[in-house]
C-alpha cells in the first residue's frame, strides 16, 4: 500500500509535488491551531485565583458593562473586592447587588473619576490596598470618542479624557497595585486592550483611541495616515504631543510581562472585539448580543479563564475566529472597510477637504 504511494507520488511532476505539500503543511498548520483554540478556550483548567494569587480583585470601570460583568465573577470564585469607578450612586448599587448575591464578598469601593486629575483618586486606592491582599488586578476602564471623527475635528478636551482614562489611569493604578503584588511575590494583572488596534491594522476615526490601546507610533500613525489621505492640513503639532502622551495598553502590557514574570506576576492583555455593553451601543449601535457579539457575562466569564496563561489572548472564542478570518485579508481591503465604517459612522457625508 505505501509502496504503492510512493510510486504513485514519483511519477507526479514536481510542481504538483510542491504544491500538494505546500497544501498539506497549511492544512497541518490550522488544523493544530483549531484544535489548540478549542483546548484552550473549552477543556484547559481555569486558575484558581484565589490560591494562585490572593484574596481580593480590583477593578477599574466596575459600575458597567465587562468591568462589572468581571466583578460579579471573580465575586463568585471567591474573592473580595475592591471597585472602583466615578460615580457613587451606581458603585453603592453594584456593590449592594453583588452582595446580594455573593453575601460573603468583602467590598470596598473608590469613587474615582480617571478623566480628571487623578493624583487625590490614586492615594484613595493606595489607602485602600494597603493591607488587602491584592491578587487579581482588572484595568478595564477604558473611553472612546462620543462618535467617529477625523482627528482635526476631535475636541482637545475630548482626546485628552481618551488618554487620560485609557492610559494614565491604567498605568498608575498599575503602579499602586504592583507593589504589594511584588512584596507578596505573586499576583494576576489584566489589561483590557481592544481588536480597534491589534485586530484590525487601522482604525480611521477612531484614532487617539486605537492608539490609546496599543502602541502610538503604528496605531496612530496609520489611522491618521488614512483620514489624512482625504484631507490636507497640518497638525504636526497636536501628533507630536500624542505621541509623547501615548503609551499603550498592548505594548505596555508585553513589557511587563517580561519584566514581572520573575516577581511571580503574571501580566496579560486580553483582546475583546465586540462585547455588547454601552460603549458598543454608542459607538456601533450594537444593541443585543449574537454569536459574534457575546454579553458582557459571557464574555468575562471566557477571559477570567485565561488569567494567568499566556501574555495577549483574545478570550472569546468566535472573536478569535473573527481575528482569524481578519487575518487572511489584505491590510488595504481591511484599511478600506475600516475608514468606510468610520465615515458612515461620522454621519456626514461632506468630507472636510
Ligand atoms: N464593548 C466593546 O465592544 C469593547 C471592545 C473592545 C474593548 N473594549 C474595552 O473594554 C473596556 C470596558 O468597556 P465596556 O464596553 O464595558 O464599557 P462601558 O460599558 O462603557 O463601561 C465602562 C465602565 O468604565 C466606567 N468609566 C467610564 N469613564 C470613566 C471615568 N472617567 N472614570 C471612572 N470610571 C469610568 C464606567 O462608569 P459609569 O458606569 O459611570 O459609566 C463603566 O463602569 C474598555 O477598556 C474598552 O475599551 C470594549
Amino acid at each position: 500500500m505505501l509502496s504503492t504511494c510512493i510510486q504513485h507520488l514519483k511519477s507526479q511532476p514536481l510542481w504538483i509535488l510542491i504544491l500538494s505539500s505546500l497544501g498539506f503543511l497549511s492544512l497541518y498548520k490550522h488544523t493544530f491551531s483549531l484544535l489548540k483554540l478549542v483546548f484552550i478556550t473549552f477543556l484547559r483548567p481555569p486558575k484558581n485565583l484565589k490560591e494562585n494569587y490572593g484574596s481580593c480583585a480590583l477593578i477599574t470601570g466596575s459600575t458597567d458593562g465587562i468591568g462589572k460583568a468581571f466583578a460579579f465573577q471573580l465575586a463568585q470564585k471567591g474573592l473580595n473586592l475592591i471597585l472602583v469607578s466615578r460615580n457613587s450612586q451606581k458603585l453603592r448599587s453594584v456593590s449592594s447587588e453583588i452582595q446580594a448575591q455573593y453575601p460573603h464578598t468583602k467590598i470596598k469601593v473608590v469613587v474615582l473619576d480617571f478623566s480628571g486629575d487623578i493624583t487625590e483618586g490614586i492615594r484613595v486606592v493606595e489607602e485602600a490596598v494597603e493591607g488587602v491582599e491584592v491578587g487579581v488586578l482588572v484595568n478595564n476602564v477604558g473611553v472612546s470618542y462620543p462618535t467617529a471623527r477625523f482627528f482635526h475635528e476631535v475636541e482637545e478636551e475630548v482626546w485628552r479624557r481618551v488618554v487620560r482614562v485609557n492610559l494614565e489611569g491604567t498605568t498608575r493604578v498599575t503602579r499602586a497595585v504592583l507593589k504589594g503584588m511584588i512584596e507578596r511575590k505573586r499576583g494576576a494583572i489584566v489589561n483590557v486592550g481592544s481588536g480597534a488596534a491589534i485586530v484590525v491594522p487601522s482604525h480611521p476615526l477612531y484614532a487617539v483611541y486605537a492608539a490609546s490601546k496599543a502602541y502610538a507610533p503604528l496605531s496612530l500613525s496609520l489611522s491618521l495616515s488614512l483620514s489624512l489621505s482625504f484631507i490636507t492640513w497640518n497638525m504636526k503639532e497636536k501628533t507630536n504631543t500624542l505621541k509623547a502622551n501615548t503609551l499603550y495598553v498592548d505594548q505596555f502590557s508585553r513589557s511587563l510581562h517580561v519584566e514581572y514574570k520573575h516577581f511571580g506576576i503574571h501580566v496579560q492583555c486580553q483582546v475583546p472585539l465586540y462585547v455588547s455593553t454601552k460603549m458598543a451601543s454608542k459607538l456601533a449601535s450594537i444593541e443585543k448580543s449574537s454569536f459574534f457579539i457575546p454579553t458582557p457575562e459571557n464574555y468575562a466569564q471566557a477571559a477570567i479563564r485565561r488569567i494567568g496563561y499566556e501574555a495577549r489572548c483574545t478570550p472569546y472564542m468566535t472573536h478569535s475566529i473573527q481575528w482569524f478570518f481578519a487575518s487572511l485579508l489584505p491590510e488595504s481591503i481591511l484599511d478600506s472597510w475600516r475608514l468606510s465604517i468610520g465615515l458612515s459612522r461620522r454621519g456626514k457625508i461632506d468630507i472636510p477637504y
